[in-house]
């Protein structure tokens, strides 16, 4: 075990974890250029649970979904998702048992609205038209976007529009995981604030798992029922955010204890959630 585990939340549903990694090396280039990005790194995450990974950036964070998806190999360890080897979710079958959103390029340009929410649908060649176009438009509603957007081009959307769209599309098979690559980046905050709504409900309404990366601390906040710290290339605690604040760690003491942490942190506080105890004492900590 090489991460600090804190008590659970709350308990989950019965069965195998969503996500199990165990021993995971990650290794990029060769000889005296190769460099490792993950050393025997562990997580699981288990059913229901929203989990937030933070990290600074280059920590691996993409690389670590990108593996849960079954799209990168890991050098070394294994990685288990819905009680099977990542790499055996195919890329059909992951569609149907994973749904993502990637850091960069959400929609396809060429392809409307309703075809790009279709597009994993189209691609088991099992269903009529009829079904598929009927299913594009119920996840379309699902996002809150009416169906007159179905014909739309993505370049006539607002980037939030984009982000609805391509959540569309990631569900578009009622997968039981969801993993969301800075699903709120390049929203204003008002933007960020309705997504993380959505975020919540489609939660809520299909019960699924959800693994996410994000910088945005009110998201972070508002969703995470356990955040993972990536540092020194493990995973260095996981816990609810409100336990993983008092880990004495400098990333963490950068990350959530700086302003932006801080303004995070004050709705909580406001609704009566005990505040981390040491937040306000940043210059005592620094000492370590
Ligand atoms: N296919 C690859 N070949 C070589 N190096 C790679 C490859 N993919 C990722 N890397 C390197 O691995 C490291 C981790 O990349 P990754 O994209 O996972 O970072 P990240 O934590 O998601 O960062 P950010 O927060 O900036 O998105 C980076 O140094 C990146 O350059
Ligand atoms: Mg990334």
């Amino acid at each position: 075990m090489n991460a600090a585990v804190l008590p659970p939340p709350s308990p989950r549903a019965a069965g195998e974890p969503a996500v199990e990694i165990h021993g995971l090396w990650t290794v990029f280039g060769s000889g005296a250029k190769s460099f490792a990005v993950h050393e025997d790194l562990d997580l699981t995450i288990e059913r229901g649970e929203v989990l937030t990974l933070v990290g600074g950036s280059g920590t691996g964070k993409t690389v670590l979904l990108r593996q849960m998806l079954g799209l990168q190999t890991p050098t070394r360890g294994t990685v288990t998702v819905l009680g099977e080897p990542a790499a055996r979710l195919g890329r059909k079958g992951a569609a149907a048992r994973v749904g993502m959103l990637f850091q960069q390029g959400a929609l396809f340009s060429a392809f409307s609205v309703l075809d790009n929410i279709a597009f994993p649908l189209r691609e088991l060649h099992a269903l009529p038209d009829e079904l598929i176009r009927e299913t594009a438009l119920l996840k379309l509603r699902m996002v809150g976007l009416k169906a007159e957007v179905a014909d739309r081009m993505p370049a006539d959307l607002s980037g939030g529009m984009i982000k609805r769209v391509a959540l569309a599309r990631a569900i578009a098979m009622d997968p039981p995981l969801l993993m969301l690559d800075e699903s709120t980046a390049g929203l204003d905050p008002q933007g960020s604030d309705e997504f993380c709504d959505l975020l919540r409900e489609v939660h809520r309404e299909l019960g699924l798992t959800v693994v996410m990366v994000t910088h945005d601390l009110d998201t972070l906040f508002a969703l995470s029922t356990r955040v993972a710290v990536l540092a020194e290339k493990k995973v260095i605690v996981t816990g609810p955010p409100a336990e993983v604040v008092e880990f004495d760690h400098p990333f963490i003491r950068t990350f959530f204890l700086g302003e932006r942490g801080r303004r995070a942190l004050a709705p909580l506080q406001d609704e009566g959630t005990p505040p981390p105890a040491k937040a306000p004492a940043l210059p005592s900590r620094e000492a370590s």
